[in-house]
């Protein structure tokens, strides 16, 4: 049975919290997925500096401190899973979107290096780079006409699924360069 906490990730002792729920409920945590995240869509020196305080709160150090809560029983018992939600920005600057995708970026190799040292120690490291998917994350992004969305959310899905997981990262590749030609535009510098 599922058993909601409802918390704001981006306050300082919000693992604290979710860890003592976890010992009420007498519950361990098998697969740990750092999903929640938030954006400023904003030349940077007109996003506000709390509301970026607070993004990398939630995108980041509440990812660091949630996966160093849960990692040593996962090693004490031999066995666990943890994915953790990037995004295609990940891999490159966006402008306007900046700090979220620099969170991106510290969640994609902060998982790659997580991957190699867990590896041979039971615990399955993964990161997820979804690109642009229909959400009510980009609802307020009136940038993109949600016409021009790729409807890839059956692909984000396969990411999830248990046939990717055993990979370092999962990318809807390569329908990459298609559906998200229209976010990308954003940034100077693509792949090549
Ligand atoms: N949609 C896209 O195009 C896209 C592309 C690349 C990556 N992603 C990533 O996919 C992940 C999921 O996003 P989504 O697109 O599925 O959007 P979503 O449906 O809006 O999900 C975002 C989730 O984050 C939670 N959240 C936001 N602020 C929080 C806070 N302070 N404390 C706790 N939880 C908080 C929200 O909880 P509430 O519902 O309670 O507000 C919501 O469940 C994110 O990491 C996002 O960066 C999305």
């Amino acid at each position: 049975m599922a058993k909601p906490i409802a918390i704001d990730l981006s306050q300082e002792k919000a693992t604290q919290i979710v860890q003592e729920a976890m010992q009420q409920f007498d519950l361990e945590v098998d697969l740990l997925i750092n999903n929640a995240a938030s954006y400023i869509y904003a030349p940077f020196e007109q996003s506000e500096l709390l509301k970026n305080h607070q993004m990398i709160m939630l995108n980041v150090v509440a990812m660091v401190d949630l996966t160093d809560a849960f990692i040593p029983a996962m090693l004490a018992r031999g066995t666990g899973a943890i994915l953790n939600v990037g995004a295609q920005g990940a891999f490159s600057p966006m402008p306007y979107l900046s700090v979220y995708a620099a969170t991106k970026a510290f969640i994609l190799w902060f998982s790659e290096a997580l991957w190699v040292e867990y590896r041979d120690r039971g615990i399955r490291v993964m990161a997820l780079c979804p690109g642009a998917t229909r959400t009510p994350l980009l609802i307020p992004l009136r940038v993109f006409s949600f016409h021009s969305f790729i409807h890839n959310t059956r692909k984000v899905k396969e990411g999830y699924s248990g046939s990717h997981f055993g990979a370092i990262q999962s990318s809807p590749h390569p329908a990459f360069a298609d559906a998200n030609a229209p976010l990308f535009k954003l940034a100077q510098r693509g792949w090549g």
